[in-house]
């Protein structure tokens, strides 16, 4: 038996924008996808997590090939909600990829478990960014460019705590808001670009704010963000009242994070575990450098 995990994620600043060339900072969350893999008669998904549907067999065919046919019966295990926007299904991706590997003695590099962990985000996502995956297969905080390589730098985080709280399910997958932003985009670049470009300077400044652990500023940089996010169309009533009651209870910033149409919230409060107490399904995560 053999077993691997990887961590879901936020993105602080800058979703969607990233998708079209923009910095975006994301962070790995203390919550994990498991994969477990036992000998069996042939290779089989034993386990499903309700995600990715057909995509997820597919995938998971695909990279048993890459590792040779394993006779495997694959489980998976969640313990990020699904389809929040905290990358359950990057996590799904990357624990995996470390699952076969290690089923088929085969060690992996970081390239090529991101390059395998891509290829099945891209069965589940179309044109994902990479910011995803790539957070949770290096399992640190990063800044994010997207390009050809992609430009991936460890960001320094002084300390830092989030709450992550739910606005419910969303009305779209990943794949439909993304699809649904380019389709606006071919409609109307001349108004999103500079969207996109403010979104995208908010992370540059985002930057600097988390290594030197200035809470008010970062606060600052995602109420703007979730700002430029409502200008994209990608929140909701929901989410908009769920961050005006987080304001109200003294969150510093509030935003949503991932694809948006629910899901997911991130709030910077300074007593993150009493504000976590007050929301259904709320937790909190922190970070700190070594
Ligand atoms: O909703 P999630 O966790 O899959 O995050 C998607 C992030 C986007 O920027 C909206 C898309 C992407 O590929 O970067």
């Amino acid at each position: 038996m053999v077993e691997a995990r990887a961590p879901g994620k936020v993105i602080l600043l800058g979703e969607h924008a990233v998708v079209y060339g923009q910095p975006a900072l994301a962070l790995p969350v203390q919550r994990f996808v498991t994969v477990r893999c036992e000998p069996a008669a042939r290779f089989q998904l034993a386990t499903k997590p309700i995600i990715g549907g057909d995509a997820l067999e597919e995938a998971l065919a695909e990279l048993a090939q890459e590792f040779g046919g394993p006779k495997l019966a694959v489980h998976i295990a969640s313990e990020l909600p699904l389809s929040a926007g905290l990358g359950s299904s990057a996590a799904v991706a990357v624990a995996s990829v470390r699952a076969l590997a290690l089923g088929a003695n085969r060690k992996l590099d970081d390239a090529q478990l991101l390059a395998l962990a891509e290829s099945m985000e891209r069965r589940f996502h179309g044109r994902p960014s990479g910011i995803d995956h790539t957070t949770c297969a290096l399992g640190t905080p990063i800044s994010f460019l997207k390009g050809e390589p992609n430009r991936v730098e460890k960001l320094r985080v002084k300390k830092l705590a989030l709450v992550i709280a739910s606005a419910g399910p969303r009305d779209a997958s990943t794949r439909e808001k993304v699809l649904g932003l380019r389709a606006e985009f071919e409609r109307d670049s001349r108004r999103l670009e500079p969207l996109f470009a403010e979104i995208g300077a908010l992370a540059t400044t985002g930057m600097a704010a988390l290594a030197r652990g200035d809470d008010a500023e970062l606060g600052r940089l995602m109420n703007e963000n979730q700002k430029l996010l409502t200008k994209l169309g990608v929140s909701t009533e929901a989410v908009d009242s769920l961050c005006v009651k987080l304001t109200k209870l003294g969150a510093r910033g509030v935003k949503l994070t991932g694809a948006g149409g629910g899901g997911a919230v991130i709030a910077l409060h300074d007593e993150p575990e009493r504000l976590a107490g007050e929301l259904p399904n709320a937790f909190v995560s922190r970070w700190e450098d070594a």
